[in-house]
């Protein structure tokens, strides 16, 4: 679709797995990108340690994909300097020619999709169709910023003042800010959060997670080779509680970008807090206990589709994904049963096979905190269904879909991050009960709805506190331009990643009055 506000954009087209001619196009791509690769700090001037973390394929730890540099304490001191000095000659490139830069790394990513996907494979343990969908992403939000910041940065807008008076408003870039993000979109989300940073007039630190460096190494060489400065952007590797936090606590950063989980966002919020310094912005997408709600109107085998698509596929590992099934008694039985029978047409395994619906959770500690959530559920639910793993999965971290029958919300307490579903029953009633709940957690990231009835689709979407409303469709998949993602309450600060307001929060205003 054409971008919002009329912008000359639209978003990119993907493959078509169904045409063969498309899938051999990549699966030649795929097969002549490199079968390992390394990655190390990108700061200029720093020196770097000899230290490397082996990276290890989440789908069969046998596998090697490649290594990583950790970034020291000394190096993450000079990347802040070195941003501290480049950002006010970035800030004073016109926006024009940032946007430029933006659109050439699009064409870039284009072009190193074979590679760019077989990094997500390897690296992430994604599916091919999911990998795709991650280039897809990251080449919008690129064109998207670029048409954004054309339109929103190009120019300087002049306000009414008495005769004799000027009055000129400018949008300017904050300074450097620091850009956290998470393993579950390496590609997407480390490109969202980076290039709206930089064509707002920032420099960027880049700490990517842990589990996925070398996906946002290439990502920060393709950026670099586009032509963002080295100084402009800088890619500083290492832990969250050691490198994240040490760039968190910085004097001399302007603002955080982070996407993960509510607690790491309430750490970094109270460290920049704690700062002795100029009050610095936090832009926070956290987690979510996204529900969907069926009523005896909807259609079982649509909602079972699109239940199983938003709970299930990309191993539950997106923070959009449905964890709650409210679905209403009547059709009940029905909908459990057919779910069970849904579920065992999935295939789990090895992410590279085109046939694989769900690939592996990203790590042991991952995996290991599903499998304490099943010990438990299964004392305390009732299991509808259990996908069961071949044996093939037995080097990889694992863990195939689940769904149970609960009794009360209260047995969730926090956000499960995997494929499991929970399946709640409602009666007719009970929906003002259903929607307090839900609006009780304190979390507010995505809602599905089912129902054919207009005031109930009315009443849910008015009342639920929500950053993303689905009606009769899945709640994955936000689509740049199309459904600006992100929520509020514990769910995150907003704005909404890939919408018309997002960077706003990356600029500050700035007006010159001179009496003539
Ligand atoms: P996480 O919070 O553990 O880690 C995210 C990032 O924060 C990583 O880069 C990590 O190294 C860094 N980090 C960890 N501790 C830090 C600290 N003290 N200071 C600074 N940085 C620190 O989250 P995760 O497990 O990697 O990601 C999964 C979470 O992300 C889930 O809760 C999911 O719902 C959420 N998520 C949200 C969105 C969204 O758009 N709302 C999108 C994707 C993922
Ligand atoms: N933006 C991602 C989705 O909508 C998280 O699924």
């Amino acid at each position: 679709p054409v971008g919002l506000f009329g912008e000359q954009r639209k978003n990119s087209m993907g493959v078509n797995l169904g045409n063969d001619n498309e899938l051999k196009t990549l699966a030649d791509a795929i097969a002549a990108s490199p079968q390992t690769w390394a990655a190390k700090p990108l700061i200029p001037g720093a020196n770097l340690t000899s230290a490397s973390v082996a990276v290890t394929d989440p789908a069969d730890r046998r596998r090697n994909v490649g290594s990583w540099q950790p970034a020291d304490a000394a190096a993450v001191d000079k990347a802040v300097a070195n941003a501290v000095a480049a950002q006010p000659g970035w800030d004073r490139t016109p926006a024009a020619g940032r946007a430029k830069i933006l659109e050439h790394t699009a064409d870039l990513l284009e072009a190193n999709r074979g590679e760019l996907i077989a990094l997500c494979v390897r690296e992430a343990g994604k599916t091919i169709p999911d990998a795709i969908a991650e280039v897809r992403e990251a080449v919008d939000f690129c064109r998207y910023y670029a048409a954004q910041a054309r339109k929103m940065l190009g120019q300087v807008e002049t306000l009414p003042g008495p005769t004799g008076e000027s009055n000129q408003l400018f949008l300017n870039g904050r300074g450097v800010f620091v850009a956290i993000s998470p393993w579950n979109f390496p590609l997407a989300i480390f490109m969202g959060q980076v290039v709206a940073a930089l064509v707002a007039g920032n420099a960027v630190i880049a700490k990517p997670a842990e589990q996925t460096n070398l996906i946002a190494y290439r990502a920060t060489q393709l950026l670099q080779e586009a032509g963002v400065p080295a100084a402009v952007l800088q890619f500083v590797p290492g832990d969250g509680a050691t490198v994240g936090a040490a760039l968190c606590k910085d004097p001399r950063i302007a603002g955080v970008v982070f996407t993960g989980s509510t607690e790491t966002a309430r750490a970094i919020n109270r460290s920049l807090a704690a700062r002795d310094a100029a009050i610095a912005v936090l832009i926070a997408e956290t987690g979510g206990q996204n529900a969907l709600i069926a009523d005896s109107s909807s259609l079982p085998e649509q909602v079972v589709k699109d239940a199983v698509s938003s709970a299930f596929y990309s191993a539950g590992q997106r923070c959009s994904c449905a964890r709650i099934l409210f679905v209403q008694e009547d059709i009940a039985d029905k909908v459990i049963a057919m779910l069970g029978g849904a579920m065992d047409e999935l295939t789990v395994g090895e992410p590279r096979l085109l046939s694989t619906d769900i690939g592996p959770v990203i790590d042991e500690d991952a995996r290991q905190i599903l499998v304490e959530h099943a010990a438990r559920m299964d004392k305390e639910a009732k299991l509808i269904k259990a996908v069961t793993l071949g044996a093939e999965a037995e080097h990889g971290t694992f863990f195939a879909p689940r769904a149970y029958e609960i009794a009360s919300l209260d047995q969730l307490k926090r956000e499960v991050f995997g494929p499991v579903l929970h399946v709640l029953r409602w009666k007719a009633s009970e929906l003002d009960k259903v929607i307090a709940q839900i609006n009780a957690t304190g979390y507010g990231l995505t809602l599905g709805v089912h129902s054919r009835i207009d005031s109930t689709i009315e009443q849910i979407s008015r009342s639920v506190k929500v950053g993303n409303c689905y009606v009769n469709r899945n709640q994955i998949g936000a689509v740049v331009g199309v459904q600006p993602f992100g929520g509020e309450g514990l769910s995150g600060t907003g704005p909404k990643a890939g919408g018309p307001h997002y960077l706003a929060r990356f600029v500050t205003e700035r007006t010159l009055t001179i009496n003539t």
